[in-house]
């Protein structure tokens, strides 16, 4: 029996692969609920805080249209306009917090932050999103992965880009934890930590996972699964660190090469939000920089009939719904 009632949710380093299954499970049996308009209202009454000091638009949604589905109601509390970080520290605003609320939503910058943060709270704190670490978004993608291939164990998921930001260590954790061969392509200088990923090959031992660092991109990506991308320079990161970024990684964009290097039945996932052409204010500041229009991935691949993004996009609610719903419930 797992019972995740009153747990934080802060990295996938905590959980059990028998609790992280048990999640997706949930969030299965939510989506479906869903879909068919059955009512779930199974937190009636409780009131979530979503703190964030970072933007957000997948992240922010699935928390807030989640907790409406649950039944409860979300306060948001965006990166200005409230005390914290000015005025007030991370312990009160975490005790002002856990007595008007049922749980507490974070994303920002450290991952000793949103520890923090759960360390003062009395109720539930759900990381989402810090420098360190995506663990929300990870229960999407392998529910992605799950829905298109059945199983998760032994599947070969290759991540290209910048290896060591929240969602490459993030990648390698969830796949060391659920049996995935995972395969990190990056130049050498964005790998994961070498603390980071020596944990992850002695949870792989226990669970049979892979994982593998590699700068060839042929080599990495063949047969593989699963082709995962993310930005090459995440949020809070200067701007400057476009033009290096971009000297790195151009080699380790997705593209029709690499799509068909991977498996004829491969899929292309991405956390996005994804700059794969100008149309976006940052996306056209890139480009008349430095001459670029497609970035982490073209566009071909990104509106492909192997691109999940958008589905993978939808988990998150489900996913979100499945880690407040076990951890509230009573
Ligand atoms: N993938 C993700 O976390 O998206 P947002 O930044 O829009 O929340
Ligand atoms: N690595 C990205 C993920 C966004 C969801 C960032 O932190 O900006």
């Amino acid at each position: 029996m797992v019972d995740l009632r009153g747990r934080d949710f802060l990295k996938l380093l905590d959980y059990t692969p028998k609790e992280i299954n048990h999640l997706l499970k949930v969030a299965a049996t939510l989506k479906k609920q869903k879909h068919n308009h059955i009512s779930h209202k199974h937190l009636k009454g409780k009131q979530i805080a979503l703190l964030f000091e970072k933007d957000s638009t997948r992240t922010r949604c699935a928390f807030e249209s989640g907790a409406v589905d649950l039944g409860m109601q979300a306060t948001y509390i965006g990166p200005t306009g409230s005390q914290l970080g000015k005025k007030e520290t991370i312990a009160d605003t975490a005790r002002v917090l856990s007595r008007m609320y049922d749980g507490i939503e974070y994303r920002g910058f450290g991952q000793d932050i949103v520890e923090e943060l759960a360390k003062y709270s009395s109720v539930p704190v759900w990381n989402g999103l810090t420098d360190e670490f995506h663990p929300t978004q990870m229960l999407a993608d392998v529910m992605t992965i799950k829905e298109e291939f059945g199983k998760l164990k032994g599947i070969k998921l290759v991540f290209l880009g910048d290896a060591r930001n929240n969602v490459g260590n993030s990648l390698m954790v969830v796949s060391a934890k659920l049996g995935i061969d995972f395969t990190c392509c990056a130049p050498k200088e964005l790998f994961p930590e070498d603390k980071l990923v020596k944990q992850c090959m002695e949870i792989a031992k226990e669970t049979g996972a892979k994982i593998t660092l590699t700068e060839n991109v042929e080599e990495g990506t063949k047969n593989a699964d699963v082709i995962y991308t993310d930005v090459w320079v995440s949020m809070g990161e200067p701007m400057e660190k476009w033009e290096s970024r971009i000297k790195l990684l151009s080699k380790y964009q997705v593209n029709k090469k690499v799509m068909e290097n991977a498996n004829p039945k491969a899929i292309f996932l991405h956390c996005l939000p994804s700059f794969h052409n100008i149309d976006t204010k940052i996306g056209y500041e890139i480009y008349e920089k430095y001459g670029i229009k497609e970035m982490e991935v073209t566009d071909e691949v990104f509106e492909s009939k192997k691109s999940r993004v958008f589905e993978e996009a939808e988990n998150r609610q489900h996913t979100i719904k499945a880690v407040m719903l076990e951890t509230l419930k009573k």
